[in-house]
């Protein structure tokens, strides 16, 4: 038997076929890309993904005859997205993305609503897709009037994989109409937001299963077995089963597009005042919070981008000694933030410049000021009763051992790399697929082999801790330059 797991990420979608014991047999990954009409728009068409997706299966059905046995399919989804769909499941306009801020003065306005807060036990911040839907009603009437479903990018594709209308748990809870504590929609929420219950798919648990892949789906891609799709997840709480962080003490960073640190938790103990996120997980009875940097590997794209190179070609003269902390300071802050600041309008700089300040100065200060925002979140999850022995290190950026040992000084806290292979949230997926299946997920959400473990650098902790600071000062003086 085999399972697939579908990342659904930002900038292109990782399929990841795996067998009964989670051993990966092939993975495919397409790309797509993001749309910014306008500054601070980001947007995506739900036709690239469905595309996406029948691309990267038919190159698995040629190089992998595992698939033929496949039965279980999870999708993991870039989260808060806002998938419009008519009466007919027609794309009403292309999904608002996360990492959309145009909704800043509609999120500012649902977040000061009575009891909006307390019942969804998070901030509403503009990347949330209530206040994108309140964008639409007051911008694009005509479109608002047509919304007969809204789907998360995740739900959206198991609409295409089961005809059926169903959202996980997990991603529900990023939308801001979720009673995230009862793990049901909230007509409380849902009526601040102009929005009707029979407009919302119907939820399941992330391990449970969504329904039957369609029939004429399994016949196109040579199917004869039954094939359960899961209920899914948010990509953060999909690479949390793919880590098997699903309890206290468990946790990860992720140094992707965001930037996120995530602690499992047993209960639900939400802190919206620390601007942390506490979401439900994609299993039953589990909740997590993350604080979330919205532009974490972003920042050093940025930079490699203006300086016509490649990120990794910006980090390797740095070699893997930590060094003290440089005398410029990076805040990155170029898409507004999150944690700790639920500031969409703040952007980034760069402060302590000099006629002397090199390349190698700007990209150690970005990759000081990313793990700077990390702090951040670090301080504002102990905040809410949070606390890690170790964090497993996931997403593109653990790739530059000298960022992973900054990051670990910076949070003193020593950061666990897994043995080569898929961790992620591609691994979730495929592990939510198997439950769906029919497995025990308690039996299926396995932590991975470590394969080493990064120390802080004791003798640098006291340095970072004080550069830290300056960084946090330097919020209040930049936002009122700009
Ligand atoms: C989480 C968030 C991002 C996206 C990125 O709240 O907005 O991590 O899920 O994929």
């Amino acid at each position: 038997m085999s399972y697939l797991g579908l990342d659904l990420g930002t900038s292109g979608l990782r399929a990841l076929l795996v067998d009964e014991d989670g051993t990966p047999l092939h993975a495919v990954e397409r790309a797509y890309a993001a749309a910014h009409p306008h500054p601070g728009w980001s947007e995506q068409d739900p036709a690239h993904w469905i595309a996406a997706l029948e691309d990267a299966v038919a190159e698995m059905r040629a190089a992998c005859p595992g698939f033929a046995r496949l039965r279980g399919i999870g999708v993991a989804g870039h989260m808060h997205g806002a998938t419009l769909l008519d009466a007919e499941d027609a794309v009403l306009r292309p999904c608002i993305l996360w990492n959309d801020t145009r909704s800043s003065v509609e999120a500012a306005r649902l977040d000061a609503m009575p009891q909006v807060r307390e019942v969804s036990g998070n901030i509403v911040f503009p990347g949330f897709t209530a206040p994108k839907l309140a964008w639409v009603r007051a911008h694009e009437p005509e479109i608002f009037a047509r919304v007969a479903k809204v789907l998360l990018p995740a739900a959206y594709l198991n609409l295409y994989l089961t005809g059926d209308h169903v959202a996980d748990m997990s991603d529900s809870a990023g939308t801001a109409w979720l009673d995230t504590g009862a793990r049901d929609w909230s007509d409380l929420l849902l009526n601040a937001g102009h929005m009707r219950k029979d407009q919302m798919p119907r939820l399941v648990e992330g391990s449970q299963a969504a329904g039957p892949l369609r029939a004429d789906l399994a016949a196109a891609w040579g199917l004869s077995g039954p094939v359960a799709v899961a209920g899914g997840a948010g990509d953060n709480a999909a690479a949390a089963c793919g880590i098997g962080a699903l309890g206290e003490g468990q946790g990860f960073v992720s140094l992707g597009t965001s930037g996120v640190l995530l602690a499992a938790r047993d209960g639900y103990a939400p802190a919206p005042e620390t601007a942390v996120h506490t979401f439900c997980h994609a299993v039953p009875g589990k909740w997590y919070q993350m604080g979330v940097m919205l532009s974490a590997t972003d920042s050093l794209n940025w930079l490699a981008a203006i300086t016509g190179s490649k990120p990794a070609d910006l980090t390797a003269p740095l070699g893997s000694d930590l060094r003290a902390p440089g005398p410029v300071r990076f805040l990155p802050y170029l898409s507004g933030e999150r944690t700790p600041h639920n500031d969409a309008e703040i952007r980034g700089a760069f402060t302590g410049l000099s006629a002397g300040t090199s390349r190698h100065d700007m990209v150690r200060a970005v990759l000081e000021g990313v793990a700077f925002g990390l702090r951040d979140s670090l301080d504002a999850l102990k905040a809410t009763g949070a606390a890690f022995e170790t964090l497993l290190a996931i997403g593109g950026g653990s790739r530059s051992e000298y960022w992973l040992k900054l990051i670990a000084t910076v949070l003193d806290t020593p950061l666990s790399l897994p043995a080569s292979g898929e961790f992620g949230a591609a691994l979730g997926a495929a592990r939510l697929g198997r439950c769906a299946a029919g497995a025990d997920w308690q039996a299926v959400m396995t932590p991975p082999e470590i394969a080493r473990t990064i120390a802080p650098d004791p003798a640098l902790t006291e340095a970072f801790a004080a550069a830290h600071a300056k960084f946090r000062a330097a919020y209040a003086p930049t936002r009122a330059l700009q």
